[in-house]
């Protein structure tokens, strides 16, 4: 039987991105256009400076995905496109074009939420991977523990009730003078720095597998302070090796937590802050100690790309769940809607 290719279109936040995959697994090609270096001088993306590059990027880059998939729009089966949530004048852009091609070239159309595509992201590279297992979705908006009891079937178990952990990794970053993005830059500190510097807090709740951030943010800011205030040298890379441990470490505890009270065998990572290598390995120890079986993306499928869209609208295609004309960009909604 010919491949089922659904192409994938992400414009949700800095990187307009249009990938081909066959089956759901299989990826084609994977095009990302970033306008991450034009954010930087700011400190964070600015939406309308994002919203003019998808515009001008969408059209090349998704005509790049089709060619180096060494295939035609005739040929592709579905269309995939994030809907929300995001930033809503990047997700026009990506909608607008999706829907255009799909009207035009007279193909289904399929909204896809942008976590659902992280998720998917982990059906590209393990082929054998199956619902249900336990997902920790990490990125600049979001930090939620995901039960994934079918494709297309999420319960969310935990959330962060403040910032999202990509959130205080750009926070901190800032405040550390490492500039934006703030994940790579700590983590790429933290190599060289002691983790047992300063025990920075551990947020837990009772009873529940919510996260919270903005302790352990303003923790790091206090600390920065009192050493500024004694005329003392900043040890940046022992503090982010600290701040690091403690993110890592909470994040990491809340999902195996999840994963153990409801009987799941498998964790998968997902979302930017996947693409850390502390949180890697914590969780490479943390599945292997209790026999587990962990998955997670490559690094690039980790931060926003359009081939977790395509994986992602492939299975929703399959259970029927295709958009209409009035598919609309929503800057909020949540998982649990879907
Ligand atoms: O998923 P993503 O690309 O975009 C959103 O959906 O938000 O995630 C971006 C977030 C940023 O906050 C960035 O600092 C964080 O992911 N990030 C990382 C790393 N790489 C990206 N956080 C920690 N460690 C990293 N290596
Ligand atoms: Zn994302």
């Amino acid at each position: 039987m010919a491949d089922f290719l659904t192409l994938g279109i992400e414009s949700s936040c800095d990187e307009t991105s249009a990938a081909v995959v066959a089956n759901g697994r299989k990826l084609l090609s994977n095009v990302i256009s970033s306008s991450l270096e034009l954010h930087k001088a700011y400190g964070g993306v600015v939406p309308e400076i994002a919203s003019r590059k998808h515009l001008e990027f969408i059209v090349p880059v998704i005509d790049s995905a089709l060619k180096e998939a060494g295939t035609s729009l005739e040929r592709i089966n579905a269309i995939g496109v994030t809907f929300g949530p995001g930033l809503v004048g990047g997700l026009l852009v990506g909608l607008m074009a999706a829907k255009g091609l799909a009207y035009a070239a007279g193909k289904p159309l399929v909204g896809v939420h942008h976590l659902e595509g992280h998720i998917s992201a982990n059906f590209l590279e393990s082929p054998d991977l199956e619902p249900p297992f336990m997902t920790l979705v990490a990125s600049g908006g979001h930090s939620h523990i995901v039960l994934v009891e079918d494709y297309g079937k999420y319960k969310i178990l935990g959330r962060t009730r403040d910032d999202a952990a990509g959130e205080a990794y750009d926070k901190v970053s800032r405040a550390l003078g490492l500039g934006y993005p703030g994940g790579p830059a700590i983590d790429k500190a933290a190599k060289s720095g002691d983790p047992g510097y300063i025990a920075f807090p551990r947020t837990r709740f009772k009873d529940s597998y919510d996260f919270s951030f903005s302790g352990i943010k303003t923790a790091v800011l206090n600390h920065l302070n009192s050493l500024k205030m004694a005329e003392k040298d900043i040890p940046v890379n022992d503090i982010c090796a600290s701040f690091q441990e403690a993110v890592c470490g909470v994040l990491c505890d809340n999902t195996f937590r999840a994963a153990r009270d409801t009987g799941m065998k498998t964790v998968v990572l997902a979302g930017g802050v996947a693409a850390n290598s502390k949180l890697r390995e914590l969780f490479e120890q943390t599945a292997s100690k209790r026999g587990m079986r962990l998955e997670k993306p490559s690094r690039i499928l980790c931060t926003d790309n359009g081939a977790m869209i395509a994986a992602a609208a492939y299975y929703a295609y399959k259970k029927g769940r295709i958009s209409d004309m009035t598919l609309n960009a929503e800057a909020t909604y949540s998982l649990d809607d879907m």
